[in-house]
């Protein structure tokens, strides 16, 4: 019988809905939604396209064991128990990240070292070998994570955090992340098939989240995953498999996005950014004023954009462009759909719609709010 495995996947605070509706479409089992992530029951393969297809996840922890550790012999213990076999050579490299609150074992650093202790020590014993420590390329990294007492101990089937999609070449300043981007375009409901701009579109990241999701592209296409470097990973099976998925993208549908932004560096940069993720064709670019774009009467369409951050000093100029942005949208875009991050509550209130909804998420450290209001 094929064997079943606790996941949990994680994601950024305030996008657990959106990353559970993303989980209920791949069908996968026993989905709920959690603080922080959402936990699923599954196979390996359930691993594999979790990893390929979530546009909003972070990471797609394996639960190995959850246990009661009040105190740090406990910890080594239940670790030494464990066959790490299945996911590290003696000779390889692994890394532990370690989190707790409300425990009797309450730093993280001590943690870390009590668990790699115990694995160290267990390989020791069994193959006169030891694996080492690696932040870096690690060949496993490990999530032990302490709350009040209770340990939940997991392995990364991830590897690098999955907003790293592989397509970036350009950063630009402060870009979003891209999981933070797939999870605006999800919640702002475009349809997949309208026209969405971005007049604010710096690297460029939401409207290439949006075309590949436009066009099915998996977002785990241009990368690879911590699994792939485990003993027990099937090579073979996980090719056919992938090839399977990257198979669905549909290269024949119509794609309109259209993404401005007054800085040219950033447009080359966006642009060089879409050439790589497949989807250069899908997207219009052009270097201009945000509040001199030339909205289409006729367009049913989205506008859906990161605006500005500030730093204090800018504040007054940046609450001015919400307010001035505000008044173009309501002038320029009747019948659009209008989804805006902004930095904080006061810039949703500059932008001086009567009634809107709102969405709590993180960009990063800085708190923001997801603004969507049909014109
Ligand atoms: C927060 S950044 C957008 C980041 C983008 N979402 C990304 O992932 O790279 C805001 C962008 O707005 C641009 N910008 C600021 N004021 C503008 C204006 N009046 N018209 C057009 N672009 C503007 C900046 O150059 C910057 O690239």
């Amino acid at each position: 019988m094929t064997k079943h495995h606790e996941y949990f996947v994680t994601c950024a605070p305030g996008v657990e809905q959106t990353l559970f509706q993303e989980m209920k479409s791949l069908r996968l089992s026993s989905v709920e939604c959690q603080v922080g992530g959402v936990y699923f029951r599954g196979t390996v393969e359930d691993s594999w396209l979790a990893n390929l297809q979530l546009r909003t996840a972070i990471r797609v922890l394996r639960r190995l064991k959850r246990f009661q550790a009040p105190d740090d012999d406990t910890l080594y213990n239940e670790v030494r128990g464990i066959d790490w076999s299945p996911f590290l050579d003696a000779d390889g490299e692994f890394f532990v990240d370690a989190q707790c609150s409300e425990s009797n074992l309450d730093h993280s650093q001590f943690i870390a070292q009590r668990t790699k202790d115990a694995i160290v020590d267990e390989f020791r014993e069994k193959t006169q070998q030891r694996p080492s420590v690696a932040k870096e390329n690690a060949d496993l990294r490990i999530h032990v994570h302490l709350w009040r007492d209770r340990c939940t101990l997991a392995v990364d089937t991830s590897g690098d955090s999955l907003h790293k999609r592989g397509w970036r070449k350009y950063q630009g300043r402060a870009p979003m992340a891209e999981t933070l981007a797939a999870a605006v375009i999800l919640l702002s409901k475009w349809d997949q098939r309208s026209p969405l701009v971005d007049p604010f579109c710096g690297s460029g990241t939401l409207l290439i989240e949006a075309a590949m999701m436009a066009r099915k592209i998996a977002p785990g296409s241009f990368r690879q995953f911590g699994f792939e470097k485990w003993p027990e990973h099937q090579p073979r099976k996980y090719k056919t498999f992938r090839e399977n998925i990257l198979a669905q993208a549909d290269w024949k549908k119509k794609v309109f996005l259209f993404g401005r932004d007054q800085d040219a560096d950033r447009l080359d940069g966006a642009r060089a950014n879409a050439e790589t993720a497949g989807v250069g064709m899908d997207i219009q670019w052009d270097v201009g004023d945000a509040l001199e774009f030339p909205f289409k009467k006729r367009w049913g369409a989205w506008v859906v954009s990161n605006l500005p951050y500030g730093k204090r000093i800018e504040e007054e100029g940046l609450q001015e462009l919400h307010h001035q942005w505000g008044n173009y949208l309501r002038r320029e875009c009747e019948g659009y759909h209008i989804s805006l991050l902004v930095g904080e509550r006061t810039y949703a209130h500059a932008l001086g719609f009567q009634n809107w909804d709102e969405t709590k998420l993180r960009n990063g450290s800085l708190r923001c709010s997801l603004v969507n209001v049909d014109l």
